[in-house]
């Protein structure tokens, strides 16, 4: 399977995937890595790992219609059976989230439904909440909305500030975003009727 990543930055997740792929356990190859940004870490991650790297950035770009087909075409160059979103910090347009619907995966760092959006760790230590996580969902037209296919949960202790709990829901992250991709080269796990299916059951 060809698998085409999108960052915005660091990319720890992208370097998960990088190191599952390089072990042969990802199922698939991580044939490019698009960033929106060019001076997005993980850019460097995708350079020493031997794979091909491209930016698109915004400007000259009149409106996210305009943006958003000129990524579509960008990606389509790259024949992907999946594209993971890992960090990219853009809203997509509903015309090229239906484009890529059921092969398009996102990382979210909450509990979904809760917490969609942004600054989900400082929202969860403000509410009080003891429990938080990781969401990894097939991308829909709802933003942070789609079918979630695996959580994690980390606890949020007393006294955690953001940078604490972001760190202890990274690591949770970098286990089941390979997880889940591979799943999907495997063939085990689809989307059908807006639901997400595993090994032919719903989730
Ligand atoms: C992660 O927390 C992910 O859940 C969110 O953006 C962050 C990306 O981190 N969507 P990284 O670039 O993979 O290190």
């Amino acid at each position: 399977k060809r698998i085409v990543v999108l960052i915005s930055g660091s990319g720890s997740n992208l370097q998960a995937l990088l190191s599952q792929a390089e072990a042969a356990q990802l199922g698939g190859d991580i044939v490019a890595v698009i960033s929106n940004k060019a001076e997005a870490y993980g850019l460097e991650r995708a350079r020493i790992a031997g794979v091909p790297t491209a930016v698109l950035s915004h400007q000259g770009y009149a409106d996210r219609e305009g943006y958003d087909a000129a990524l579509m075409a960008l990606i389509d160059g790259y024949r992907p059976d999946l594209v993971v979103l890992a960090g990219f910090m853009r809203i997509l347009t509903p015309g090229l989230v239906r484009h890529y619907q059921g092969r398009m995966l996102n990382i979210h760092p909450s509990l979904l439904p809760n917490y969609q959006g942004l600054h989900t760790h400082r929202r969860a230590i403000e509410a009080g909440d003891e429990e938080h996580g990781c969401s990894v969902h097939f991308v829909t037209e709802e933003l942070d909305g789609g079918p979630v296919v695996l959580q994690a949960r980390v606890p949020i202790f007393a006294g955690d500030d953001e940078a604490a709990v972001a760190a202890r829901v990274l690591v949770q992250e970098h286990a089941i975003y390979p997880l889940v991709v591979r799943w999907f080269c495997d063939g085990r796990l689809a989307m059908r009727d807006g639901q997400a299916v595993l090994d032919g059951k719903a989730l």
